[in-house]
């Protein structure tokens, strides 16, 4: 079935550019498509074939197209990626899982500015603080990530073309990896970030003295630990869940023995479930690349042409991906307990230490992008409407930004300290930096474009919350 989908995919891809199909797979309009079913709320009926006139010559410059369709994984894979997804057994305390902040009701996110670490109560998009602690950044969305080299807002994981993988544990990095066995289970950047959540103390790991993980010395011995909760050890005749050790077996049928399993299999096999079923890719914009002139409205289309044309928005979210994988500068005000200092987040010259860097971010891509508000690395725009108007004048959104949109929990957290807001503003890019003039109805048009790469599908995700996990730790809360 997927790769059917994928063949149709590429068909239609090298239908591109539009025109170049003709009049097959609907690109004219019909003479009757003006008409209004008098029983559909009133829609904006795409009327205008100029606008198609002028956004398919955009797309092509853009080389827009569908995303890479997504790696096939064995439904066994799936199946153990769910339950580890979705199981607090990966947690210190054995209270908080991925689906906590990455949950499929928040967009795979958690609504939230920043995350509420471990201690925290109840699931995404109603987590409360409790116990918790506010993680430095926003959840960011896991929607087709699979091919993505760089994970992270800072991309402080990453894995190289030529499979290398550049992490913050040694023991992974490099053409030679002193955990060899780790890295050759790991075959994405996406594997290689989900191990990393269990080894922050505020997201899942705990503080010391809480539990077995929160006490080990090193990554190493974190990851080590885990293993002995899911599969035990000797073999099995110690400790571990049956549940988990049949699912791993059967995930991985050339593993020899239960020993031979590493964390790098957790990892494959959670990246293998985000894979499939956070892959989402036909949105309005995917149906029209496709060749349905009708699937975009004419405000919707008067948006793209802007996000392709004047805005120039696809020079950093355009291509296939909506994303060029690169860190920019866009002067995005500071929001959240702060990262390398109270109330401040460098960005990637934290990972890199060149000074080009900072306050540099990932360019997120944009797919399905209006389910998994807040916006940006700190949750700083609480809707689409202000996340686009950043781009009017950059530096002044920075000065003037509004904190009253924010959420009680983090209102008070907004960095305004003159030196670094001064920084901040310097260090945007020059493209960013002169603005682009946008009226209110065209950041409304910009809006419903950006609401246009959702695909309705993302809505539901039926199936995708299992009912139980094999720890039996509850999964609903
Ligand atoms: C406490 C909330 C929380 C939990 C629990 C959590 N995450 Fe995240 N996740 C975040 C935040 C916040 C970030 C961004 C951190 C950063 O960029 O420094 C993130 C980033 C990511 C990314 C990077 C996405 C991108 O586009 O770069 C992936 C993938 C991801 N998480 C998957 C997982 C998986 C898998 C788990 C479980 C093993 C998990 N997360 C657990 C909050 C959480
Ligand atoms: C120079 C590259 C660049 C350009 C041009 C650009 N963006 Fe961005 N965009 C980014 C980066 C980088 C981020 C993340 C910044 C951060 O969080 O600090 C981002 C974040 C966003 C987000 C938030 C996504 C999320 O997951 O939180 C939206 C929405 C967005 N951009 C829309 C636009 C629109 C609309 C335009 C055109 C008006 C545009 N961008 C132009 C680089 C760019």
């Amino acid at each position: 079935m997927r790769s059917l989908d994928a063949l149709i995919l590429i068909l239609l891809a090298l239908c591109l550019p539009l025109t170049a199909c003709g009049g097959g797979g609907g690109t004219t309009p019909e003479p009757d498509a003006e008409v209004i079913d008098p029983g559909e709320d009133p829609v904006d009926p795409p009327t205008d074939p100029l606008l198609d006139t002028q956004l398919q010559p955009l797309l092509q410059q853009a080389n827009a197209a569908p995303p890479p369709p997504a790696t096939p994984h064995s439904p066994a894979l799936v199946s153990l990626g769910q339950a580890l997804f979705f199981d607090k057994l990966l947690s210190g305390n054995r209270n908080i899982s991925c689906a906590s902040c990455h949950h499929p009701s928040a967009g795979t996110g958690d609504g939230l500015s920043v995350s509420i670490g471990e201690g925290g109560l109840g699931q995404a998009p109603f987590r409360q603080l409790a116990d918790g602690a506010l993680i430095p950044r926003n959840a960011p969305h896991l929607w087709n990530l699979g091919r993505q080299r760089f994970m992270f807002w800072d991309g402080r994981v990453e894995r190289t073309p030529n499979g290398v993988l550049r992490t913050p544990e040694p023991a992974l990095n490099g053409p030679n990896p002193a955990a060899g066995e780790i890295v050759a289970a790991l075959p994405t950047a996406l594997a290689a970030q989900a191990i990393f959540p269990p080894t922050s103390r505020e997201e899942m790991r705990g503080q010391p003295g809480d539990n077995e993980l929160a006490d080990a010395t090193d990554n190493l011995e974190i990851w080590r630990r885990i293993m002995v909760r899911l599969v035990g050890t000797d073999n099995g005749a110690t400790g571990g869940l049956l549940e988990y050790q049949v699912l791993f077996q059967t995930a991985f049928p050339a593993v020899q023995q239960l020993d031979d399993f590493n964390i790098g299999h957790v990892g494959a096999a959670i990246a293998a479930f985000i894979e499939t079923a956070f892959d989402l890719r036909n949105s309005p914009y995917d149906q029209y690349l496709q060749g349905d002139v009708t699937a975009l409205t004419d405000d919707a289309k008067r948006g793209a042409i802007l996000y392709f044309g004047r805005a120039d928005c696809a020079r950093c979210h355009g291509g296939p991906e909506l994303t060029d994988n690169r860190f920019h500068s866009i002067g995005v005000p500071q929001v959240g307990p702060g990262r390398d200092a109270p109330l401040e987040d460098l960005g990637r010259i934290s990972v890199t230490n060149n000074a080009n860097d900072l306050y540099m971010f990932k360019t997120p891509h944009l797919r399905n992008t209006a389910l998994n508000g807040p916006w940006m690395h700190s949750g700083a725009y609480t809707t689409l409407e202000n996340a686009v108007r950043h781009y009017i004048n950059p530096a002044q959104a920075l000065a003037n930004y509004d904190a009253s949109q924010l959420d009680p929990l983090v209102v008070n957290l907004v960095d305004l300290d003159p030196a670094r807001q001064a920084a901040r503003a310097q260090a945007i890019g020059g493209a960013v930096r002169r603005g682009v003039n946008l009226t209110d109805a065209e950041v409304a048009q910009l809006v419903l474009f950006l609401e246009s790469l959702t695909d309705p599908a993302a809505l539901t995700l039926p199936g995708v919350v299992p009912a139980t996990v094999p720890s039996g730790l509850p999964v609903g809360d």
